[in-house]
């Protein structure tokens, strides 16, 4: 039996066979979500393949079954391309979250704002990306399904029930660009104003690989930033790890908010 067909068992024995409606992967500080899952949670040790190291932040295990009434497959944690040089770190397990039947993933992140009025504590939408890291996740896939069409990635149809959430909640989502730099160092000031030039609103170090992989997998994705700190030179604050995990927290209850209305207002 192939790895991905023998984790799709090892998951249905612990957790049920039902599938995930949706796939969730939760950024650096925002973790905690996966204990709000009603069901069952698969530390990543027990799951060849899925990310084993991790960085701080992040709780590493997959966590299966309801939240706000829905049936929902959370991953505590994801592998970053800077801590690998593998940009496709996460395939496996979005190949499993496919294979478990899942046809739509929810990504999250903590980003450094490019623009004024996306301070701290905000939350930003995803209505697009930029790929700045300079490579990609499918690079060496043989097949021709590698050819990944690439517009619309962030679905319209998600994108628009994650606003409604967030407008019935009574939290603001505005939208902007991600930009996708490789990390693991912060960018310098001179980067952070060539991505504003470039057209982006927010810079991280994730996600952009998993929209792609998604996107290859045929499941569909939005994804929701939390920002934690203005891009370098853009604040007198010292941009730091810790300094990204102690911010969290803010934008956190209100991704929380957003994404407990999205489940329970999704068909
Ligand atoms: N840059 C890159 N990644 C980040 C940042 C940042 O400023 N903040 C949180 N993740």
């Amino acid at each position: 039996m192939s790895r991905n067909a023998e984790l799709v068992r090892l998951i249905r024995d612990r957790a049920g066979a039902e599938a995930p409606e949706f796939g969730l992967i939760l950024g650096s500080g925002l973790g905690h979500l996966s204990a709000a899952v009603e069901g069952v949670a698969i530390p990543y040790a027990d799951l060849p393949g899925f990310p084993q190291a991790g960085v701080s932040g992040h709780l590493p295990r997959l966590a299966i079954g309801r939240l706000e009434g829905r049936r929902v497959a959370v991953l505590g944690g994801r592998a970053h391309y800077y801590e690998t040089g593998r940009a496709d770190a996460m395939r496996p397990a979005l190949e499993v979250l496919k294979a478990l039947g899942c046809p739509r993933l929810i990504l999250t992140n903590a980003a450094g704002s490019l623009r004024p009025d996306l301070p701290p504590g905000s939350l930003m939408l995803l209505s697009d990306h930029i790929a700045f890291a300079g490579t990609n996740p499918l690079i060496g896939e043989p097949s021709e399904a590698r050819f990944v069409p690439m517009t619309d990635a962030h679905d319209p149809g998600l994108r628009h029930a994650l606003m409604a959430a967030a407008g019935a909640a009574g939290l603001d989502l505005p939208e902007g660009v991600y930009c996708w730099f490789s990390g693991p160092s912060f960018e310098t000031p001179a980067e952070i104003r060539a991505a504003r030039v470039l057209g982006a609103d927010a810079v991280g170090m994730s996600t952009v690989p998993e929209v792609i992989l998604a996107r290859f997998l045929g499941l569909r994705c939005a994804a929701i930033s939390v920002i934690t700190n203005m891009g370098a030179g853009l604040s007198d604050e010292a941009i730091s790890h810790d300094h990204t995990k102690a911010m969290a927290p803010l934008g956190a209850a209100k991704l929380e908010r957003v994404l407990r209305r999205f489940l329970r207002d999704s068909a």
